[in-house]
């Protein structure tokens, strides 16, 4: 029997009903409002701080975590929504020390001016590269053609997301044809 993810004492939601959530392979009971999005939940009750909030409306990307394997926008996700089901977030995809070979790619690619955008970024090609492990160029660009980045760090983003394939693959990215190893601006 795992152990619950313990709730913040006087939080908010500490007077409200338990829901019982999947997070990250960890059973956790959360205090709170069925209709609460998913984002407030990961981010104010587990302290899980990658998704982040950005436009609040299902539009930029930045709060992306997988459901059920799936990249799901957060902030417009009621928690219950998520009762019996697999919630992956970016923390649930490597750790500082360990990253995946998704986070990997966009820490050698430096893909990143402020940041803000990454966890959507990752979380996205990750989804992708689940359900096709070989995804073309133009296939993980159609992918990340919804999620904003205000930086305009979009030519090193699509050079991590070309990386990541054969990383995640567990292949080196100097294998790859050299057309799969740069983007085009
Ligand atoms: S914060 Fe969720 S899509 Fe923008
Ligand atoms: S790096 Fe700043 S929004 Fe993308």
């Amino acid at each position: 029997m795992e152990t619950p993810v313990p709730v913040r004492p006087g939080s908010p939601a500490a007077a409200l009903a338990g829901i019982r959530l999947r997070v990250n392979g960890r059973e956790c009971e959360v205090p709170t409002a069925p209709r609460t999005a998913l984002l407030h939940v990961l981010r104010n009750d587990l302290e899980l701080n990658g998704p982040k909030y950005g436009c609040g409306l299902g539009e930029c990307g930045a709060c992306t975590v997988l459901i059920d394997g799936v990249a799901a926008r957060s902030c417009v996700i009621p928690v219950q929504a998520a009762i019996g089901r697999e919630v992956t977030t970016l923390e649930g995809l490597g750790s500082r020390r360990c990253p995946g070979p998704t986070q990997q790619a966009f820490i050698d690619c430096q893909a990143a001016q402020c940041g803000y955008c990454l966890n959507g970024m990752v979380m996205t090609v990750e989804a992708l590269l689940r359900r096709n492990p070989r995804p073309t160029e133009q296939e993980l660009r159609n992918e990340l053609h919804h999620n904003l980045c205000r930086c305009g760090t979009h030519v090193e983003i699509m050079q991590a997301a070309l990386r990541a394939v054969p990383l995640r693959a567990g292949r080196s990215p100097l294998s790859e044809p050299p057309e799969a190893q740069e983007a085009q601006p």
